[in-house]
């Protein structure tokens, strides 16, 4: 790694948390990092820095003794949708079961008839303070999953609401197609006719016009099935756009193996993944996505079987799962913390949950999620004594200052 003669800017007098060693943060005390063009143009101790650094840097920054780490990148979250279900937390917190919401019309649907009723500027004005309220917690790539339209209309919409954020705002934005989320009211007792819908017409609009890179489908009881899961996969692979899947969130459907079988980028929730699944996700790279949000907020007592994952050496992330019925959160942090507290995981583990680890699971991993020379300029700058301080605080945030592809987008 040489440092060219010109250089955008330069970063210096701080400490930096690469992420770029599998079994740890990848620690530089005093480290410098150099930006060309939106990348990482040389990375390295302060000492190896050559001499006249400053004369080829149009730009210095400071760091003053605080740390970088990779921008976070949140990979599994349903952030567009308009109103909220505080009634259902009231009537779960009286003994309604999230289950029992669902069967009765609400859950799911009952966001599914707001979003419907909401004109596409609306759902755009109600989702943009929660994008900027990720990024003030050092997020700078997040997915977004449509899923609360469940007809062709509202499903574009949705996913058109979706790109225009990613255009108004200087993160990256992926948007993942989830028609299959829940069945709608017109299908009742017709699922696979609903299936029907989703394959043949949604699936062909969304990839023809570009609206989303992967496909979701939410396989459980109050779901879909896996026969109907896998309609969807096949016609995914058909289509050219990649799988991941809502699977053993809440008993085990065998989605997860189903999953890997088509080469799923992750599988997430995972709570009743029987540990002897394990090895299948191991083989594919597939990345388990742990979503603590859910789990503490249905109050749930099953564990995804992290200790299983780890010595499979299957990629963990860890996700905000940001929606308004099972985890109405905008802390990416707060779930690194409780990924810790609630599943076992440690500090260093949940931060690469957070980066190297979400990065795969959104198939960006060669892009983003490390700082490695090559790799996009995304940094988020932190005022903290260690990469473990992000695991520890709960509510607010340490976060300095936001770096996206080299410009500094929030922050000072
Ligand atoms: O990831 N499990 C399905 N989907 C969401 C919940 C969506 C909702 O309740 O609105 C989840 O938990
Ligand atoms: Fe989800």
């Amino acid at each position: 790694m040489k440092l060219p003669q010109q250089i955008d800017s330069l970063w210096l007098d701080g400490h930096l948390a690469t992420m770029a060693d599998p079994n740890g943060c990848g620690i530089i005390e005093n480290g410098a990092i150099a930006v060309e063009n939106g990348h990482i143009a040389w990375i390295g101790p302060r000492t190896q820095l050559p001499d006249d650094a400053h004369q080829r840097a149009k730009r210095v920054h400071r760091l003053k003794g605080g740390w970088v780490t990779p921008g976070l990148i949140d990979c599994h979250t349903h952030l567009v949708y308009a109103g909220d279900r505080a009634k259902e937390f009231e009537m779960r917190l009286a003994g309604a079961s999230y289950q029992e919401i669902a069967r009765a019309g609400g859950g799911i649907l009952s966001t599914v008839q707001a979003v419907r009723a909401a004109s596409e500027d609306e759902l755009f004005a109600q989702s943009l303070p929660r994008i900027k309220a990720m990024m003030a917690g050092g997020v700078t790539t997040l997915e977004i999953k449509s899923g609360y339209g469940l007809d062709l209309p509202n499903e574009l919409k949705m996913l058109k609401v979706i790109r225009r954020l990613g255009q108004a705002l200087p993160i990256d934005v992926q948007a993942t197609f989830l028609g299959a989320h829940a069945l709608p009211p017109e299908y009742e007792n017709a699922p696979d006719d609903y299936i029907d819908l989703v394959v043949s017409q949604m699936m062909p609009q969304v990839a023809e016009q570009r609206l989303a890179g992967a496909v979701d489908v939410f396989c459980e009881k109050i779901g879909f099935t896996t026969a109907q899961t896998e309609r969807v996969f096949k016609r995914a692979t058909e289509l050219g756009l990649r799988v991941k899947l809502h699977a053993e969130q809440l008993s085990d459907s065998k989605g997860a193996l189903l999953a890997a079988r088509y080469d799923a980028l992750s599988v997430d929730h995972l709570e009743y993944l029987d540990p002897d699944d394990v090895s299948a996700l191991a083989k594919k790279g597939c990345v388990a996505v742990l979503l603590p949000g859910a789990f503490y907020f249905l109050n749930e007592t099953r564990r995804p079987p992290t200790a299983a994952l780890r010595r499979a050496g299957v990629p963990m992330a860890v996700s905000t799962d940001c929606n308004p019925g099972t985890s109405p959160c905008l802390s990416l942090a707060t779930m690194m913390n409780m990924s810790c507290v609630l599943f076992g995981l440690t500090p260093a583990e949940a931060l690469a949950g957070a980066t190297r680890n979400a990065a795969a699971a959104l198939g960006l991993g060669q892009r983003i999620g490390t700082l490695e020379h090559g790799k996009a300029a995304d940094l988020a700058v932190w005022e903290i004594g260690s990469p473990a301080a992000l695991s520890y605080q709960l509510g607010g945030s340490p976060l300095r200052c936001l770096v996206k592809r080299g410009d500094v987008c929030h922050g000072v």
